[in-house]
């Protein structure tokens, strides 16, 4: 897609992290923004500081991925707002609680799955059918790079999540296509982002609850710079962190070795 004839994009999980790198790095490029987020104390703070400083063409909607009539009247708000949405970053997301299966409370299994799957379904219901009829538009699921190798211990929430969203991706890029629009799967590694933090304010666990945030070099900004290239260039996957490739080869070797062997 050229970024330069977008409209408006509705981001969620927009107050804070990967989510506000893209707002700044698209309101700098003069398209106008919807942050979605389930955080009204930061969305405020983050529009009143982008508002000031900004066109003004940022705007805050309250948004819980989770509930669908959250999402309807988000839509509908949004676009009377600032016209209909051609950019839709399906971002908002959680830590897992790093607990193994077995030891899992249910209800944290469900959290991280409803939050980080079920969250980018409903986002993909809600403006799906309006991106068909406008006949353009791009599509971005943030997964992680534990969406295409997660064989660790603690991420049995976390993975399945994300695999699921990267599986979700490919198969709406291929019924999206026809219609032209773009869709593409954001996998990062490790970002400096507020994650821990906001994942215990929405009552989810952690493995360590002193820490509030995630230390990286790679910054919200760098990541936001990746997508809006792999926008422009309608790539599928935006790997952010190409080192961790590794773990995606060995993990086919894995699978490959077992089928040679069969
Ligand atoms: N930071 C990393 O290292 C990293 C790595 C891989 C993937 N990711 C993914 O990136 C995405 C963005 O996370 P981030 O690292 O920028 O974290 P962040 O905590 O800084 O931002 C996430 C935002 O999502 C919001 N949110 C959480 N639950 C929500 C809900 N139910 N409805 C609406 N908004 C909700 C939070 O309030 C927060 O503002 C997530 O999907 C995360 O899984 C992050």
């Amino acid at each position: 897609m050229d970024l330069t004839q977008a409209k408006h994009a509705f981001i969620t999980g927009g107050a804070s992290g990967i989510g506000l790198g893209l707002a700044d790095a698209l309101a700098a490029r003069g398209v106008p923004v919807t942050i979605a987020d389930i955080d009204a104390a930061e969305l405020e703070s983050v529009v009143a500081s982008r508002g000031a400083k900004g066109s003004g063409r940022l705007r805050g909607q309250l948004l819980d991925v989770r509930d669908r009539e959250s999402w309807a009247l988000a839509k509908s708000e949004a676009e009377a707002a600032l016209g209909p949405v051609d950019l839709l970053f399906n971002n908002a997301g959680i830590m897992p609680d790093g607990k193994e299966l077995s030891d899992m409370p249910p209800e944290s299994f469900d959290r991280v799955i409803a939050i980080n799957l079920t969250g980018v379904f409903n986002g993909i219901s809600a403006f799906g059918s309006g991106f068909r009829a406008l006949g353009k538009g791009h599509i971005v699921n943030t997964a992680s790079m534990s969406g295409m190798a997660a064989a660790h211990a603690g991420l049995g929430s976390y993975g399945p999540s994300k695999f699921a969203v990267v599986a979700m991706s490919e198969v709406l890029r291929d019924e999206m296509a026809p219609y032209g629009v773009g869709v593409s799967v954001l996998c990062p590694g490790y970002t400096a982002t507020n994650l821990p933090r906001s994942t215990k304010r929405i009552g989810g666990a952690i493995v360590d609850a002193s820490i509030d945030v995630l230390e990286s070099e790679v910054k919200p900004h760098h990541v936001a710079e990746m997508v809006l290239r792999g926008i422009a260039a309608n790539r599928l996957y935006i790997i952010t962190h190409p080192e961790r490739m590794a773990a995606v080869e060995q993990r086919f070797a894995n699978i490959r070795a077992d089928c040679d062997a069969g």
